[in-house]
């Protein structure tokens, strides 16, 4: 009999389930929360209650669309942290009931390590994987990391960031344009339109291979103050060459790092994970990088980039065959690292 995995991820705003079966995705469905739009940012306690109304039916759903039955799973995953407690509260009672409820194991997943794994997610037998050890840029809403990855279970972070993460500088400086939230997906669209080079912003200088984004934020905001004083319409008037050339930054930092991380560790093989890996110029430009530096790069389909259960099905099954389940009574966290 296959060996079915459902899995749950509740960490922030996307109440997602995967049925994965001998290691291959069935189903992932994702229900992504539309109140926070109209507030600017995720507001956790409506997160909370969106993931509560959401659960039954994401579940119900991802079992029908794998064509699974409840009694047929062996196990279930499901994300224990990091994101906002009351979220991940929804998910791992939900998940402890069913598993209880079942009476099949249960396997707690680290989000960063699902993310990190994300191009495991095997849609087909035949989907390659990357080697290990390799490099993972990490880079979402709340994260920007350079990680090495050794093996499902040992990470390494080479660099971090040490204030706002790369998802952070997109959206608060979106909202400064006066862009809906989250911003990153909007200031992708016009930048396409834009020209990268029009203005310049700040970059850190930081040792090693950690990340700064609050300097940029702050050089984008007095760029956009400053333009405001001279016209009134420079938003409107500069939105694609704004956009264009704020990406331009972001990636540019993000890249500098990158291959000095490829150059220190020798790896051969670069993945990138976390919503801001949706980025049309990330994508582009670690591709150049990789195939400039001589390694391969592994860039995600969009859907397994921001918050979604197959990832976590993928790092749970790595759990299921090393029989690592974890007791009922282990607390969700909001702060945890690699
Ligand atoms: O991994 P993720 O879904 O969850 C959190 O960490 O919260 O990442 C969400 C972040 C947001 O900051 C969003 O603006 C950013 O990913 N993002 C993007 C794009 N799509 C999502 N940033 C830039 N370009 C995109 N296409």
């Amino acid at each position: 009999m296959s060996i079915n995995i459902l899995a749950i991820e509740s960490s922030c705003d996307d109440t997602s389930c995967a049925v994965i079966s001998d290691g291959i995705l069935k189903s992932n469905v994702i229900a992504s929360q539309k109140v926070h739009e109209a507030y600017g940012g995720v507001v956790p306690e409506l997160a909370s209650r969106a993931h509560q109304q959401n659960i039954v039916p994401v579940v119900s759903e991802a079992l029908r669309q794998a064509g699974v039955d409840k009694s047929d799973l062996a196990a279930i995953a499901y994300t224990r942290g990091p994101g906002l407690l009351g979220s991940l509260l929804v998910g791992t009672s939900f998940a402890k009931g069913m598993a209880i409820g079942l009476d099949i194991p249960l396997i707690d997943v680290n989000h960063l390590h699902a993310h990190a794994l994300s191009q495991f997610i095997k849609e087909d037998a035949s989907d390659e994987v990357p080697a290990f050890p390799f490099l993972c840029l990490l880079v979402s809403g709340g994260n920007s990391q350079i990680v090495l990855v050794k093996s499902p279970e040992e990470m390494q972070i080479l660099g971090q960031t040490i204030d706002d993460a790369a998802g952070e500088a997109f959206d608060k400086c979106a909202k400064v344009m006066g862009l809906p939230y989250p911003g990153g997906p909007h200031i992708d669209r016009l930048a396409a339109q834009g020209d990268p080079e029009r203005f310049k912003f700040s970059k850190p200088h930081i040792q090693g291979l950690d990340y700064s984004f609050s300097g940029l934020k702050t050089s984008f905001l007095y760029t956009v103050r400053d333009g405001l004083k001279e016209n009134p319409a420079f938003i409107e008037e500069n939105l694609p060459d704004l956009c264009a050339s704020l990406q331009k930054t972001i990636v540019d930092i993000l890249l500098n790092k990158l291959k000095k991380a490829i150059r220190q560790t020798g790896v051969k093989d670069v993945t990138i994970g976390g919503g801001v890996s949706a980025n049309s110029g990330v994508r582009d430009a670690v591709a150049k990088l990789c195939e400039k530096e001589n390694v391969k790069a592994w860039i995600p389909k969009r859907v397994f980039t921001t918050d979604n259960a197959a990832m976590v099905a993928t790092a749970g099954y790595f759990k299921y065959l090393k029989k690592e389940f974890c007791p009922l009574d282990l607390p969700p966290f909001a702060r945890v690292t690699l």
